[in-house]
């Protein structure tokens, strides 16, 4: 259906370094990017990889932009956005990055208070052209579709992928370390600019990929970014 398209992909974490040989992250695995890849590639589109650092390979015939820190992938995005027909922002971008960046190893002593500031909102600074599709992921513990909602208006985004994280009861202890990365099914709901949702309930990322894929070839297909005059 309609000409071959490009879709911007980035996966995985970003790692924010406190000296040479010390970094913040979190435990994406780059499996949600890679699953959206290869099905973006089996419906013959072009995809294109912007990847934190992961273990797993990426998806045959995929080309892959890998960076390291959150600015390094917001100036490839930067670069790569204009290309594209679609962003799809499933990378695990850190929140946080340290405030300073120590030249010298740090030693080893009793106490030590690192200063963190916030890393730049990539998606909420991009510029975007008429007709592109912009998606983003929410991963949140409480409220999440008002805190999805939140998101999508302030990032201006066509679709947001809300995950839902639930909150252990301190009996139980916390959440499991890692609990919603990797190869796990995902607590998970489809949020678009009209205000429409899609509920899909517990879903493997395979399927989730899918269900995106579908929704963005639905925003292509049906006309639906013109009739809402898009930017
Ligand atoms: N994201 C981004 N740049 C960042 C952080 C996140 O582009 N510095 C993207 C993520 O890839 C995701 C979306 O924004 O697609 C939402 O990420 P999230 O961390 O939930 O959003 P934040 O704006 O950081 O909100 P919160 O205060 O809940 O952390």
């Amino acid at each position: 259906m309609g000409r071959r398209r490009h879709i911007v992909i980035s996966a995985g974490p970003t790692r924010e370094p406190i000296d040479p040989v010390r970094f913040l992250s979190n435990y994406s695995t780059g499996f949600m990017g890679a699953c959206v890849a290869s099905e973006a590639q089996r419906r013959g589109h072009r995809v294109t990889m912007v990847s934190g650092p992961v273990t797993d390979p990426p998806p045959r015939g995929v080309r892959v932009v890998r960076v390291e820190e959150s600015r390094e992938m917001r100036d490839v995005l930067r670069e790569q956005l204009p290309r594209a027909d679609a962003l799809i922002m499933a990378a695990a971008v850190c929140d946080f990055q340290p405030a300073a960046v120590h030249r010298a190893k740090l030693p080893r002593r009793g106490n030590f208070l690192l200063s963190l500031k916030a890393t730049p909102d990539i998606l909420g600074s991009l510029t975007r052209r008429r007709g592109q599709v912009i998606v983003g992921f929410a991963l949140e513990t409480g409220q999440a579709l008002l805190r999805a909602r939140a998101k999508l208006r302030a990032k201006r985004l066509d679709l947001i992928v809300g995950q839902r994280l639930p909150r252990r009861s301190a009996r139980k202890g916390p959440i499991k370390p890692g609990s919603p990365f990797g190869r796990r099914e995902v607590h998970a709901f489809l949020l678009d600019a009209t205000g429409a949702v899609r509920r899909l309930g517990y879903i493997s990322k395979p399927r989730l990929a899918h269900a995106i894929l579908d929704e963005i070839e639905r925003l292509w297909y049906g006309g639906i970014l013109r009739q809402r005059g898009k930017r």
